[in-house]
């Protein structure tokens, strides 16, 4: 289990983390989780995440896991390969990859099953209530409007669902993300009451990566 506050950066299917290049960007905040012993993970798409998984030694987690166990599934990410990739979680109903409750639930449970540990993402402080109850993990408060936005982020732009989230989540650790770019957006969620953080575009589009990741996560 990583130890709060945390921070990972989803990989999404961005060009500049897919193949090699999820490698290298893995490799990337290996070197400074460990430089700066930050809690630093990393959400990788299916095809890359064995390699990744087996090559770093920071948390890697799927972006998704379907809510079935082993037999005919065609197509299906099963939990259980996520877990044998030496994947240690997963995010679970990301806003680009949304579940219905029902399937949410089920996937939670395969999930839990298989050892993974979940990340439940949430658009509003009123799914983060209610995903509570699921019992992950990390709930993620991520409002899908924000999402990719190098203007506005949560923490300026919704601080006060930030607080709401904190304080519905039944104690459950809340990740905050979405136009999450600069230290000060960092630390007003801390402040507000975040475990964490679920950043994409930052890092993933940053001329240099390494030193954009540095600088964020130093406001820990
Ligand atoms: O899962 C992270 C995410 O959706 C936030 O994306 O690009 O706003 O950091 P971004």
């Amino acid at each position: 289990m990583m130890s709060c506050p945390i921070w990972i950066t989803n990989f999404k299917t961005y060009e500049q983390c897919v193949g090699k290049k999820a490698l290298e960007l893995a490799k990337i905040h290996e070197k400074v989780a460990l430089e700066t012993g930050v809690s630093i993970g990393i959400a990788v798409n299916a095809f890359d995440l064995f390699r990744v998984a087996q090559e770093v030694k920071i948390p890697v987690f799927a972006q998704h896991c379907d809510p079935v166990d082993y037999g005919a599934h065609t197509g299906h990410l099963l939990a259980q390969s996520i877990k044998k990739t030496g994947a240690i979680g997963t995010l679970l109903n990301h806003s680009e990859r949304r579940l219905s409750f029902a399937d949410l639930q089920d996937s939670e449970v395969c999930a839990r099953k298989a050892s993974l540990t979940r990340v439940v993402c949430a658009e509003d402080p009123q799914e983060i209530e209610k995903f509570a109850w699921l019992n992950p993990d990390f709930l993620a408060f991520e409002p899908p409007e924000l999402i990719g936005s190098s203007t506005a982020s949560v923490s300026t732009s919704k601080p006060e669902s930030i607080a709401e989230s904190v304080s519905l989540s039944r104690g459950i650790p809340v990740l905050v993300g979405a136009g999450i770019q600069s230290v000060a957006d960092v630390k007003i969620a801390l402040e507000l009451g975040a475990s964490g953080f679920l950043v994409a575009s930052a890092i993933t589009k940053a001329e240099d990566p390494e030193a954009t990741l540095r600088e964020l996560v130093s406001a820990f």
